[in-house]
C-alpha cells in the first residue's frame, strides 16, 4: 500500500509527519514539481518529494490543497481505477474565509465528482495542523479522526491507516455523514476529543 500527498501546506506536511514518524513512506507534491520540498524530505525519513502526477499514481492520496486550488490540482490526473483518495479539505480558505457556495451538497460529493472512478474517503480534515503532525495520545487515550465516505472498504483502509497513525478512527457512515465532520458547519470539527480504552 503505497501513499501519495498532493499539497505540502500545513496539512500536507502535518500527514507527511505522522506517517514518518510511524515509519510509513510517502511521495509528497507540490503546485512547484516539489520545488523546496529537499528540507522536510531530508527530515523526514521514507517521505519523497514527487510530482503531482507521481503522488496520485498511489493506492492511497491525500488531497490537502486549497479548496479553490483542487480542480486545477487534480485535472489532469487518473484514471482514479479505484484508488483511494482522501479529502481532507473545507470548502472555506483565506484571506475571506466566506464558506463556498456548494449548491447544498457535502464537500465530498463536489471533491468526488473532481476524480472520477477514485473511492473518496473524508478524513484529516477537521483537525488543527499541530495535532495532526503531533503525537496523538492525548491523557492516556488516542486522539479522535472522524472518516466517511460511500464505500465501506475504503473507509476501512483509511481507518486502518489512521489506527496505524496512533490515532482513534472513527467511522460515521457515507458522503452524507461528512457533513457531520465537515468544516464550517458540522458540528464535530470544533471538538478535539479523546478515545479512552
Ligand atoms: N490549515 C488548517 O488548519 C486546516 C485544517 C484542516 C483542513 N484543512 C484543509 O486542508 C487543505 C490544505 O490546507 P493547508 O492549510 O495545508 O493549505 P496551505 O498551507 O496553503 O498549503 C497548500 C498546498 O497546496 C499546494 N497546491 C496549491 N495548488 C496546487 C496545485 N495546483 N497542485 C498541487 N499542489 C497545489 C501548495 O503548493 P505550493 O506551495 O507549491 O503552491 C501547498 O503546498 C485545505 O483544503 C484546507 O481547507 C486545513
Amino acid at each position: 500500500m503505497n501513499i501519495g500527498i498532493i499539497g505540502a501546506g500545513a496539512i500536507g506536511t502535518a500527514i507527511a509527519r505522522a506517517l514518518a514518524r510511524n515509519g510509513i513512506k510517502a511521495r509528497i507534491a507540490n503546485s512547484r514539481g516539489a520545488a523546496g520540498l529537499d528540507v522536510l524530505a531530508a527530515e523526514l525519513p521514507g517521505i519523497t518529494p514527487a510530482s503531482v502526477q507521481d503522488a496520485s499514481r498511489s493506492d492511497i492520496v491525500f488531497i490537502a490543497v486549497p479548496w479553490s486550488k483542487i480542480p486545477g490540482a487534480v485535472k489532469d490526473l487518473g484514471p482514479w481505477d479505484g484508488r483511494i483518495v482522501v479529502d481532507t479539505n473545507n470548502p472555506i480558505e483565506a484571506p475571506t474565509f466566506r464558506p463556498f457556495d456548494l449548491g447544498g451538497r457535502a464537500s465530498s460529493a463536489v471533491v468526488a465528482d473532481l476524480v472520477p472512478g477514485a473511492r473518496v474517503v473524508k478524513a484529516f480534515n477537521h483537525l488543527r495542523p499541530s495535532l495532526l503532525a503531533g503525537v496523538p495520545n492525548a491523557e492516556g487515550g488516542r486522539r479522535v479522526m472522524f472518516v466517511s465516505g460511500v464505500d465501506a472498504a475504503a473507509n476501512a483502509e483509511v481507518a486502518k491507516l489512521i489506527d496505524r497513525l496512533g490515532f482513534h478512527a472513527l467511522t460515521l457512515g457515507g458522503v452524507e455523514a461528512g457533513r457531520l465532520h465537515q468544516f464550517p458547519g458540522g458540528p464535530l470539527p470544533t471538538l478535539n476529543l479523546v478515545k479512552f480504552e
